[in-house]
């Protein structure tokens, strides 16, 4: 991936942002001293440096006024005074993005000076092995070339897609959520594999990469996911009762209150 110019500053230095500064420099769209990472903690600014040679500070102040692209990482409740105690320090050609969950692009707006650009992000931890998915939407200020800038930065772990913000809630209940529903589906069919006599490590093994592969196939065929399990489902085959295993315990409506439920939740955090 070609490199950009900018320079960028991670204002938290979590999991998130730790994941986000291992994709950028990995993906060769930013070199380690492009980016400043700050964080109130100086073993975990330790941590950062040591693994990415990054530039750090506990000065959210330093690292915004060394960047023009401010990538925000903290927890939704630091969001406010965060804003509030850098804003200062933006200047009016920064782009400002956030992946705080619930923090809508009308509250950051408001918080920030008149005209800031803002964008907001919602990954997934997949993006620590470069498979994450990241919903994209624009607020009011935003050129196309932020747009695409900010795209290809999180293309460098994983997909994107640019979306309304009135999806985010949903966005969040699927594919932010989503991966801890899909780890308790791997767990359940590894379990189902060790009840029929593989070994456990084997079990998570083949229920992993399966589900691995049953992704792509959806992803690379642009096949429909009914098509592609009737593929899979040869008449009075095994596959068949275990569909009807499955459609016994409520599979489906169970995993479509799991996303919903978790929809809600996001809209009553935001
Ligand atoms: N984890 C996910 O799956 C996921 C997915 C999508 C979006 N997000 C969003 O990503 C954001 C970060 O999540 P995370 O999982 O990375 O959380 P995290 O690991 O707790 O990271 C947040 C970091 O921000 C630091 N921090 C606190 N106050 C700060 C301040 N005033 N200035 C600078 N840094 C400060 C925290 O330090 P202390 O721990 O010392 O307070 C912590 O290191 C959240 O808003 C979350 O909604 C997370």
């Amino acid at each position: 991936m070609s490199q950009i110019s900018n320079k960028i500053a991670i204002i938290g230095s979590g999991k998130m942002g730790d994941t986000i500064i291992s994709g950028l420099l990995a993906s060769g769209i930013a070199k380690a001293d492009q980016i400043t990472a700050s964080d109130p903690s100086a073993k975990r600014l330790d941590y950062i440096k040591t693994k990415h040679g990054v530039h750090v500070t506990t000065d959210n102040h330093s690292a915004v006024k060394a960047a023009q692209i401010l990538i925000f990482c903290v927890k939704p409740q630091n969001a406010e005074g965060v804003f509030a105690s850098v804003k200062e320090s933006i200047e009016s050609d920064d782009l400002v993005i956030s992946i705080m969950a619930g923090v809508t692009l009308r509250k950051m707006e408001g918080w920030l000076p008149l005209g800031t650009s803002v964008i907001r992000v919602m990954p997934n931890t997949p993006s620590q092995v470069n498979a994450g998915m990241s919903a994209i939407a624009r607020g009011s200020s935003v050129s196309d070339d932020q747009l695409s800038v900010t795209q290809r930065l999180f293309s460098s772990v994983g997909r994107t897609i640019v979306l309304d913000e009135k999806h985010f809630d949903a966005v969040t209940g699927l594919s932010a959520s989503g991966p801890a529903f899909i780890y308790i589906v791997i767990e359940a069919l590894a379990d189902g594999g060790v009840k029929s006599g593989l070994p456990r490590e084997t079990a998570i093994e083949l229920a992993a990469q399966m589900t691995l592969g049953a992704a792509k196939m959806v992803l690379e065929t642009g096949k429909h996911p009914a098509i592609l399990k009737d593929d899979v489902t040869t008449p009075a085959g095994c596959t068949t009762d275990g569909i009807l295993a499955l459609e016994e315990g409520g599979v489906r409506v169970t995993l479509i209150k799991a996303v919903t439920e978790a929809t809600r939740r996001a809209g009553e955090l935001g």
